[in-house]
């Protein structure tokens, strides 16, 4: 058996006060998220935004992809610990949740690194792969019952160092119950064997509801 921890509330706080200080507008759109109720459950953890931004900034990366904006706190994450001329660019179906994420980046003083296209993902990826598009980092967040199509096309997009960041794969830990009855939890393990197959290199991390990390 594999060694973890259990990390509950009192640890998170404590690893929060031995990392850097999340920046002001983060902490108001957490706040603004939590004002939302259940909704709030489909951004990123703090923890899995602090370990983009990681990736980010340990591989000088300087072009990010995002499915699934929602009210943009995985987005201004990313954006701010990319360098000056860097660029993030987050597709999303829901044109009232990017108005909200836009404000937030602008507050930020980051809306110049952020471009915001609303559309279904699919489409605009497909977009992407026909200008030939290259990015460095591609996070996959968007609706669950395209997670194959979104990654077979994010393969086309990567660049030879790149990676794919895939989120909710444990799904609450449900892809280990097999009387699960959950339509979504079959597609989320219909994708990790998907994946599993892929001849790329792979691991999960188990922070927030899971990252699958791919790459060449
Ligand atoms: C889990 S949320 C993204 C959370 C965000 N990454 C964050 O951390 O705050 C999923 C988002 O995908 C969007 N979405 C759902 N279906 C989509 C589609 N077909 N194309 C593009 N976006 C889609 C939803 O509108 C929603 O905002």
């Amino acid at each position: 058996m594999d060694k973890n921890i259990n990390i509950d509330h009192k640890l998170i706080e404590y690893i929060f006060s031995h990392t850097d200080n999340l920046h002001f507008v983060q902490k108001e759109l957490l706040e603004y998220n939590e004002s939302l109720g259940h909704i709030k459950r489909l951004q990123i953890s703090i923890l899995q935004a602090n370990f983009l931004q990681f990736l980010i900034k340990s591989n000088s990366f300087k072009s990010c992809l995002e499915l699934g904006t929602f009210t943009g706190y995985s987005t201004l994450s990313m954006a701010l610990s990319l360098p000056k001329n860097g660029k993030i660019h987050t597709i999303d179906i829901d044109n009232g949740r990017n108005i909200i994420a836009k404000s937030f980046f602008k507050k930020a003083k980051v809306l110049n690194k952020i471009k915001i296209e609303i559309s279904n993902a699919n489409v605009a990826l497909d977009k992407l792969i026909k200008n030939n598009k290259k990015f460095d980092l591609i996070l996959i967040d968007a609706d669950k019952e395209n997670y194959i199509n979104y990654f077979n096309k994010s393969l086309r997009l990567l660049n030879k160092k790149g990676m794919i960041i895939v989120d909710n794969i444990l799904w609450k830990g449900e892809v280990i119950n097999n009387n699960s009855r959950d339509k979504i939890n079959t597609k989320i393990k219909n994708f990790n064997t998907h994946v599993k197959k892929t001849k790329i290199n792979k691991y999960i991390l188990p922070i927030g509801d899971g990252f699958y990390i791919c790459w060449k």
